[in-house]
């Protein structure tokens, strides 16, 4: 244990003669005397004190910010507070840069001016907490740093006051830590990097301007319970078991999405919340179990008038957070073009590498793999991966992963070299095959072609897996000044889980039928069902998504059913919505943006993590308070709970 010597104000005005303040490293600021200063803990340095006319303390904790002096203030008397940012030493004068989050003012400690005080200085450490009193001057001629607004001036000190000192620090401040663990179990001191600071004002920034904004355009912010009923959103749920009815628990809500057409149907009609979501899935850089939605449902409304409703709300967000406006109205794809051209329902189109359809072409070809494929009724699709012919063989078995990943059978691939086309598979490939390619592709020397041939959704999903790693590798995904923001619609309504045998949601189950395809459910066609669903799409991010949605209790009870969910389940796990679109339930529909997915990509960051204050990592736990943690048996009787046998 390391012992510190602490200089005290107090100490130094009310007794002369050896006084000191003494403080272990994990332990409160105590007074001794010169004769207690020996501690079973500590020992400390004893400092005689002069007897000299001490100034009155300054009656506040700081006059300025550390960015508020400027060359107008030279001369007159100031006090700041905050963290010694960085110190040196120049043979005896020691300038310290002092942070506040307003920004730095560099304070200077000059014996010729006040010998004890710049002595005092010299105990001073990265990170410690003071206040100082001083004199603005000027910076001596060429030691001027135009960087810092606070840039011309510097503090001379006439007093310091040590309110709180540090202990070796986990990690420096002002270097990139690679150990995200190490970040995030010393959140509090992380947050201190500017960073993070700027991030969480955005975040700020981008919340205000949401409630401005919708509170402009007549909704109510209104709070739906956090302790409610499970929502089959698609995920799993976290419980909370209820102590006052054992056996029974409470869902945290994935989202507030059935208590906002609850409050539809109570006649609220413009509803929103900057609500707390939570999902039990498996964490990725832009999935946390615990997020924040901004949800909004509306009466009486179509799909344009929410695309028109969420278009200015996000032109006002990116007004107030980064000063730009954005161009509207978003361009339109269906589900079926983003995947067709892109690859992907949250296409990245930055850049083009569209993917090209050669199912027609290669009807008759005598390459097994293509022919067989479009005989079963898949397609061959490719992509030109411009100027990656000089692909590494790592970078080919990194593909080959990627396309296996997806549902791959193979990955068959064409590099273009001195003119040659390079691969075992152009023997099968005709004149006019080679013509088309050459064709839709625009193939140059350099170019590189991958080709997945596959039913559509598997062959599209894996040529837009292999499209964004390649312009990953080629750095086209990382300018966050391009912003392309796009509306994908017509998502389909139903998909067939195959390992359960059954049909899921694609969205949710309170999605409404495309109009045109209501008569598709009683033929039972729910394949080609389309929904009436949007996701906002922003340079590759889904960051918002929402439906119409079905307000009849006839339509939600069919399509309950058609979800395997039985009559019985319908009463126990819905009743509450059922019997409430039986009381005149207004048309509705809504969307819900995720603000920390908005706020990352308005923050030019790659995770979440970066925009959240507290975030868990990515296995769901909170390393600074060592969460998820075991908890007394008394509580987990109370809850009517026990423990499984742990597995020997
Ligand atoms: P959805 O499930 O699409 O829709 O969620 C809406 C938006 O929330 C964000 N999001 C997440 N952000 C961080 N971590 C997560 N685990 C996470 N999951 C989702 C995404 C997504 O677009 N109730 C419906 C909305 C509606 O129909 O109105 C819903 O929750 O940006
Ligand atoms: P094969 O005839 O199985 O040796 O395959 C010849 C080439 O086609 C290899 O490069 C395979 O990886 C590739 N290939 C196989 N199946 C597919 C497929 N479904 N889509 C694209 N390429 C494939």
């Amino acid at each position: 244990m390391q012992a510190a010597a602490l200089f005290w104000p107090e100490a130094q005005s009310t007794t002369a003669g050896s006084h000191v303040v003494c403080a272990t490293r994990d332990d409160t600021s105590r007074v001794f005397s010169s004769q207690t200063v020996a501690t079973p803990q500590a020992t400390c340095e004893i400092v005689p004190i002069a007897q000299t006319e001490t100034p009155p303390r300054p009656a506040m904790y700081r006059t300025h910010h550390c960015n508020a002096l400027r060359a107008a203030n030279i001369h007159e008397q100031a006090t700041l507070a905050g963290w010694i940012n960085s110190r040196r030493d120049h043979g005896g004068v020691i300038f310290i840069d002092l942070r506040d989050r307003a920004g730095l003012t560099q304070i200077v400690f000059r014996p010729e001016e006040n010998a004890e005080v710049a002595a005092q200085s010299h105990h001073l450490r990265d990170e410690d907490v003071i206040q100082v009193e001083g004199r603005v001057a000027a910076r001596l001629t060429g030691t001027e740093n135009p960087k810092l607004e606070t840039g011309e001036i510097e503090l001379v000190v006439s007093r310091l006051t040590i309110l709180n000192r540090a202990e070796p620090l986990p990690f420096p401040l002002d270097a990139e830590v690679a150990n995200e663990d190490l970040r995030l179990t010393y959140r509090y001191f992380d947050l201190r990097r500017p960073r993070l600071s700027r991030n969480l004002r955005l975040r700020h920034r981008v919340a205000k301007a949401t409630r401005d904004y919708l509170d402009g355009q007549g909704f109510l912010e209104i709070e739906t319970p956090i302790l409610s009923k499970s929502t089959p959103e698609g995920a799993r749920d976290f419980l909370v078991p209820s102590r006052l009815t054992n056996g029974k628990f409470y869902a945290l809500p994935q989202a507030p999405q059935q208590y906002k057409q609850l409050l539809m149907v109570g006649g609220i009609e413009k509803y929103f919340q900057i609500a707390k979501c939570f999902r039990d899935e498996d964490l990725r850089a832009d999935r946390q179990p615990e997020f924040t939605q901004i949800d909004i449902e509306e009466s009486f409304v179509r799909p344009d008038d929410i695309y028109a409703l969420a278009e200015g709300m996000l032109a006002a967000i990116f007004k107030a957070s980064r000063g730009i406006d954005i161009p509207a109205p978003f361009p339109r794809l269906t589900y079926r073009e983003a995947v067709g051209t892109f690859g992907s329902d949250k296409p990245d189109r930055r850049f083009a590498m569209k993917l090209a359809d050669f199912t027609d072409d290669f009807r008759a070809s005598s390459f097994k793999v293509f022919r067989s494929t479009i005989d079963s009724g898949g397609v061959v699709t490719a992509i030109n991966a411009k100027g990656f012919a000089g692909i590494t063989i790592g970078q080919v078995d990194e593909m080959a992963a990627i396309a296996k990943n997806f549902g791959a059978k193979g990955l068959a691939f064409i590099k273009i070299e001195n003119g040659e086309w390079k691969s075992p598979i152009v023997k099968f490939f005709t004149d006019a095959e080679k013509s088309a390619l050459q064709e839709k592709l625009a193939l140059e020397e350099g170019d590189l072609i991958f080709f997945a041939a596959d039913k559509w959704d598997v062959a599209c999903e894996v040529l837009g897996r292999l499209r964004l790693r390649v312009a990953e590798i080629q750095g086209l995904t990382k300018s966050s000044e391009e912003l392309d923001f796009l509306w994908v619609t017509d998502f389909p309504l139903l998909q067939f889980d195959s390992a359960e045998q059954k049909w899921n949601a694609v969205h949710h189950p309170f999605t409404r039928p495309h109009a045109d395809d209501l008569a598709l459910l009683e033929e039972k066609r729910f394949g080609e069902m389309r929904a009436e669903a949007y996701d906002v799409v922003l340079n590759g991010v889904e960051i918002g998504g929402g439906s119409i949605r079905i307000h009849e209790p006839d339509l939600q009870a069919k399509m309950f059913a058609v979800l395997g969910i039985s009559e019985e389940q319908q009463q126990t796990q819905f009743g509450h919505l059922l019997r409430a679109f039986r009381l005149g339930a207004p048309p509705h529909g809504g969307i819900a943006f995720g603000l920390d997915r908005l706020v990352m990509l308005i923050c030019g960051e790659q995770s979440i993590r970066e925009v959240m204050a507290f975030p868990k990592n990515n296995r769901g736990q909170d390393l600074m308070s060592q969460s998820p943690s075991e908890v007394d048996f008394r509580q987990l009787r109370d809850l009517g709970l026990k423990l499984a046998e742990e597995k020997k």
